[in-house]
């Protein structure tokens, strides 16, 4: 069992706005406190620490019930799987599946492509999806741990409606499978009257730690990945995180202890990067956790993703040479899975001779190289995290390190990492500009300010 491997070592410095040993070493004992109070239940937030040991509870039978319903649904032929869900219910589906698929599975006719919906509000977006299925085979999960989340409500609907036109309404029950709460929530109704293949959201795991949950796993599974695989990764990573593990050999007391450095040393934005266009979305996956986590009481990291070598020609200038406020942490996969070997050329015109032979790769890592002494050099101090290659154990073991490192973060700059007060405050003022019955209050108030704020006094 390799495991992932973390570098702190280009972000240890005397220079400042990077890690002192000292401050750094303050954080040992902290941590590992703060690590055991995830565990046993005793820090902020403990109704929903359900993801701490989720790996090493979930059941045979569990895995069992998700691979045959995965199995029934591929069965059926479908060209097309469409995800329902947003935030916590969308982006661990998303970030696992790209990370593992062909970069171009789509466009290859691997079946079924899985794609998402009411992860966004867009009347284009839904149409032109509307259009796309009209004449593919296709099947649907809806995901809502609250099952009253209007952007997922709004999708299911819609997609629902053309689900049962196309079908008729029996077949299309059997082509709809709802992940919610065991009890509450207007989905849970919807699904139990319509008699869908359901699965439990446990109760203790939110959203956005949810993807080890069949939030992830089905989804995952539809689209043909091994499930115990990644389930087994992030087994490996709560074992080497556990609560007894002393800071040493924890990377994730680490890695939250080394972000903690440098939140105080300033450094307020972390930029997550990758140089593999499969982790993109591990990167949305992971701001999602952190930002909602983190983000509360005017405190935390504020959490920003690249995409290098892309994103070196156009964030690289900021990121060299603008405001020194923010720390690289790169996500590096040490082998491809796949070989191009840079050929000869007669005429050598674009003078790339000199290289080969070489695998792609190699250049790939020298870019990495070239820039970790680069931006350190400017510095940017940068945290390295190591993956052997994008395969589902690794990708479990990734998710869950995130995961643990994240509520041990929040606890060390004392906020509750599982609750997400602040996105109630835009659903209030959407529902009152809707009109929604039962908002009247808020309505009158906010259609008031509306007007004055046009008044502008100069
Ligand atoms: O992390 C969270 O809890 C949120 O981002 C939710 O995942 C998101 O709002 C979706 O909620 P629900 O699954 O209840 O529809």
């Amino acid at each position: 069992m390799t495991l992932i491997n973390l570098d702190l070592s280009k972000s240890f410095s005397k220079a400042s706005g990077f890690i002192s040993p000292d401050v750094y070493n303050t954080y040992k004992t902290e941590t590992e406190e703060l690590n055991a109070a995830l565990h046993e239940k005793t820090g902020r937030g403990s109704d929903f620490v359900g993801w701490v040991n989720l790996p090493n509870e979930i059941s045979n039978n569990f895995l069992n019930d998700v691979e045959t319903t995965a199995k029934n649904i591929r069965e059926k032929n479908i060209d097309v799987y469409i995800v329902i869900g947003i935030g916590g219910s969308y982006l661990g589906a998303k970030a696992v599946i790209d990370a593992l698929n062909d970069n171009f599975a789509h466009l290859k006719g691997d079946k079924p492509a899985v794609l998402f919906a009411g992860q966004n509000i867009s009347e284009d977006y839904l149409a032109e999806l509307r259009d796309l299925l009209k004449n593919k085979e296709w099947a649907t999960c809806v995901i809502s741990k609250s099952g009253t989340t209007t952007e997922p409500a709004l999708a299911f609907r819609v997609l629902k409606q053309d689900l049962e036109e196309k079908y008729g309404k029996e077949e299309a029950k059997s082509r709809i499978c709802a992940i919610t709460d065991e009890s509450k929530g207007a989905l849970k109704t919807l699904a139990d009257d319509e008699g869908y293949k359901t699965f439990v959201i446990p109760d203790d795991v939110g959203g956005r730690y949810s993807v080890l949950t069949p939030v992830g796993l089905i989804p995952i599974a539809v689209a043909g990945f091994d499930i115990r695989a990644l389930v087994n990764g992030a087994k490996d990573m709560a074992k080497a995180t556990g609560a007894k593990v002393p800071f040493e050999n924890n990377i994730a007391c680490q890695y939250a202890a080394a972000r903690h450095s440098l939140y105080q040393e300033g450094k307020k934005i972390e930029i997550l990067v990758n140089y593999q266009p499969k982790l993109h979305y591990m990167a949305e996956w992971w701001k999602q956790l952190y930002g909602e986590s983190e983000g509360k009481d005017g405190k935390g990291i504020f959490p920003a993703s690249v995409d290098f070598s892309s994103d070196l020609h156009s964030m690289g200038q900021y990121i060299q040479q603008g405001e020194r406020l923010m720390y690289e942490t790169v996500i590096s996969v040490k082998k491809p899975n796949r070989e191009v070997i840079i050929p000869e050329d007669e005429n050598n015109l674009d003078k790339l001779n000199y290289l080969a032979g070489k695998n792609v790769d190699y250049v790939n890592k020298m870019a990495e190289l070239g820039t970790q002494i680069a931006h350190v050099d400017g510095d940017v101090p940068n945290i390295k995290i190591e993956i052997e290659k994008l395969d589902e154990h690794n990708i479990g073991q990734l998710i869950y390190f995130f995961e643990k490192a994240c509520g041990i973060s929040g606890y060390l700059i004392n906020v509750n990492p599982f609750d997400q007060p602040g996105v109630e405050a835009y659903k209030k003022n959407m529902f009152a500009l809707l009109e929604k019955p039962g908002f009247e209050t808020e309505t009158k108030m906010l259609k008031g300010r509306i007007w004055k704020a046009q008044v502008v006094e100069v």
